[in-house]
Formats: C-alpha cells, sequence, structure tokens
C-alpha cells in the first residue's frame, strides 16, 4: 500500500483542486474586502468592482455581454435555474410544456426535469443517443414540436467524456424559435465556450471542475430569453438569482478561468496524448475490455471503460488501497450499485454497466503516474475475475 503522500489523483472529472492563483485572489476578500457588494458605501463598491470584473472576465471568455453572466452556487444551481426558469416562463407565455433532453444529463438535468413532469404537468421526452452517447442532430430535427418549451443537451458527457454536436442542435433549434440550454461543466477546461458559435441561449458551468471552489458556478442567459427565478429576494443578478453574490468564490472562480484560458491549448494536447496512451494500453493489455463513449469526439482528459465480469465497486477500492483515485461513473453515483443510466442508454448491457470504470487526468497527471497505474489496474482486475 501507498503511503498517503503518494496517492495518484485520477479523478479530475469529480472536482480538481484548486489552483494557487485562485486562492491568492480569493483571501482578500475574506479579510480586509469583506463588503456586501449592494451597500453603496466604499466596502460595498470594492466588493461590487471585484464583482464586475469576474463578470467581465466570464462574458469576455462566453463572447456575451456582462449583463447575460448570472452566478450561482454551482452547475447544480446552474442547470435547475436553466431548465425550471425558462420552461415556467414559457409556458406563462405561449403554452409551451414539452421538454425534450438527451439520455446522457446529469441528473441534475434529467432529475429535474422529471420532477417538471412529475409534479408539474410537463411533458418529458427524452432524445436518445447512438452507441457511443451522441445525440443525433437530426432526431432533435424530428423530436422538436411547436409546443417544446425548452431543448437541453449536455455538451461533454461526465461519464464517458463524449462531445456533442452543439452548434448543429443550436441552431435546429434557433430556426424554430425554441430555447436551446447546454450543461458545459465538463466542457469548460477544453472547449470553446462561445456562445455564439454554439447557438446556445442557457450555458451552465460549475467552478471546481476548472480549478476554482466548490459552490460557485455561472448560467449564462442570453438577452431575450425569459427566466422565472427560483430564487426570490434582494433582487441580485437582475433579479434572476437573489440573494448576496458569494464574492470570495466568484473571484476564485474568475480566477481559475484566467489560468484555464494560460493552459487550455497545452492541456488540449498533453492530456490527449496520455488518455490516448491509456485507451491504447488498457485495451490492449486486459481482454474483455471496451471503451466506453466516443474515441475521438471526447474530452482531452477522460478515458472510461467497461470491463467484463469485474464489479466496479470493488475495483476502485482495490486501486484506492493501493493509492490509485478513479471513478466508476459520475461522482455523485459513487456508492450506488445500480448500473449507470448513461452506459445503458448507449445500448451496454446491464452485467457489462456494472464493470465501468472512469479515469480522468488534469494538470498534474504524468505519464510516470500512468504507468504505474497500469500494471495495478490490470492485476486488480485480474484478482477480481479469478
Ligand atoms: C455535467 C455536470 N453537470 C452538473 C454537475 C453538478 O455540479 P455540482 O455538483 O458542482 O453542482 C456536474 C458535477 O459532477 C457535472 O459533471
Amino acid at each position: 500500500m501507498m503511503n498517503k503522500s503518494n496517492r495518484i489523483y485520477l479523478d479530475y472529472a469529480a472536482t480538481t483542486p484548486i489552483v494557487e492563483e485562485a486562492i491568492e485572489a480569493m483571501y482578500p476578500f475574506f479579510r480586509d474586502k469583506f463588503g456586501n457588494p449592494s451597500s453603496l458605501h466604499r466596502y460595498g463598491q470594492i466588493a461590487e468592482a471585484a464583482l464586475e470584473e469576474a463578470r467581465e472576465t466570464f462574458a469576455r471568455h462566453l463572447n456575451c455581454t456582462a449583463d447575460e453572466i448570472i452566478f450561482t452556487s454551482g452547475g447544480t444551481e446552474s442547470d435547475n435555474l436553466a431548465l425550471r426558469g425558462c420552461v415556467f416562463a414559457r409556458r406563462e407565455q405561449t403554452g409551451a410544456n414539452h421538454i425534450l433532453i438527451s439520455a446522457v444529463e446529469h441528473h441534475a438535468v434529467s432529475h429535474t426535469a422529471e420532477q417538471l413532469a412529475t409534479h408539474f404537468g410537463f411533458e418529458m421526452e427524452i432524445l436518445n443517443v447512438d452507441s457511443q452517447g451522441i445525440v443525433s442532430p437530426d432526431l432533435v430535427q424530428k423530436r422538436l414540436r411547436p409546443n417544446t418549451a425548452l431543448v437541453s443537451v449536455i455538451y461533454a458527457n461526465n461519464e464517458i467524456g463524449s462531445i456533442n454536436p452543439i452548434q448543429e442542435i443550436g441552431k435546429i433549434c434557433r430556426e424554430k424559435g425554441i430555447p436551446f440550454h447546454t450543461d458545459a461543466v465538463q466542457a469548460t477546461a477544453y472547449l470553446s465556450l462561445d456562445v455564439e458559435l454554439l447557438n446556445v441561449d442557457l450555458l451552465s458551468i460549475g467552478g471546481h471542475k476548472f480549478y476554482g471552489p466548490k459552490g460557485v458556478g455561472v448560467l449564462y442567459v442570453r438577452k431575450g430569453t425569459s427566466i422565472l427565478p427560483n430564487q426570490t429576494g434582494g433582487g441580485q443578478e437582475w433579479g434572476l438569482r437573489s440573494g448576496t453574490q458569494n464574492i470570495p468564490y466568484i473571484v476564485g472562480m474568475s480566477a481559475a478561468l484566467k489560468f484555464v484560458q494560460k493552459n487550455q491549448a497545452l492541456w488540449n494536447k498533453n492530456l490527449a496524448d496520455l488518455r490516448d496512451w491509456l485507451i491504447h494500453h488498457v485495451l490492449d493489455q486486459i481482454p474483455n475490455s471496451q471503451l466506453t463513449g466516443h474515441p475521438t469526439k471526447r474530452l482531452p482528459n477522460h478515458a472510461s471503460f467497461v470491463f467484463e465480469k469485474v464489479n466496479s465497486q470493488k475495483l476502485l477500492a482495490l486501486l484506492d488501497a493501493e493509492g490509485f483515485a478513479c471513478s466508476s461513473g459520475s461522482a455523485c453515483k459513487t456508492g450506488n450499485p445500480s448500473p449507470s443510466e448513461v452506459l445503458l442508454a448507449m445500448g451496454i448491457a446491464c452485467d457489462l454497466a456494472m464493470g465501468s470504470l472512469r479515469v480522468t487526468l488534469g494538470k498534474d497527471t504524468t505519464l510516470e503516474q500512468l504507468e504505474s497505474f497500469l500494471p495495478c489496474l490490470v492485476e486488480k482486475i485480474d484478482i477480481l475475475r479469478s
């Protein structure tokens, strides 16, 4: 067993370590710059200036205007506000009550849509995906109805890393005048979030997936997209998300975004090389193993597999005992013995889906780490199969 300092983290899709730049940027806002951004005095003005600078940073990155950026408490809240806010406003204005989401959404989207259907009278329809977890724009075209209130398709999937054709799907929705939301929580560190290019009306971001703090996020809301707020109160964030803004975390998340901007090109090359090395060697050295998700249209840091006759919970425990932190799918599912809905939606059999492994790389991942991980993985799978 490794000692603690030798632990190797291979679960960057679950969360990422916060970067020093973000911690440093946050620090003064816990101390002397503690003001409430809504206050009129100097303390408030300092906090407000930091808030608006962070907003500008996100607006530039997303190619939108600052008043289209709403700060939230994270990816889950952004998804909730996008779905609930949009469909309630659309139903009130137009009577539309049909919600179209993909079969591979994060629970923050799928459970929200389910609740809207079960308790609030909306009709939810699921867009099937292909065997690589990708939504076809043609299918979206076919499923859109005059009464569709919202379409939501995940940008890059958290369990299998597959990247959806957001630009094309967005174009189809735009032509029909139907609001389109994408969950870009996993995509932020690696893919373009240019909302003009992507043709999206609503886009969710969560700070801790790109080296920022937990408990803070962004929802982009295109001007002209009606949203009924989920949270009412003091009217912050243009009335769409009341509550005193979490200035230290917003500032930290903005610093993390700048860190992403500096490193994204490098990660897209280096991490993809490491990912491909890992995928190649796992498939080569472990019989009856399969890659899940698309072989090339996938996040550069993301490798995911299924192994026949392996229990993923036991595999994760054995790997952890050797100092390797991985996941079986989404972090929220860890400890849940039922197979992943995402894998089942891709047509993977239930038994096989129980043997899933997600290995996600990040800024500190090295080839040496993967070289020590690989033989350990091979050995543990052998043990579980024998
Ligand atoms: C794609 C996706 N959406 C939403 C979320 C929810 O983020 P949070 O738990 O930080 O609110 C996650 C987190 O795992 C995610 O991967």
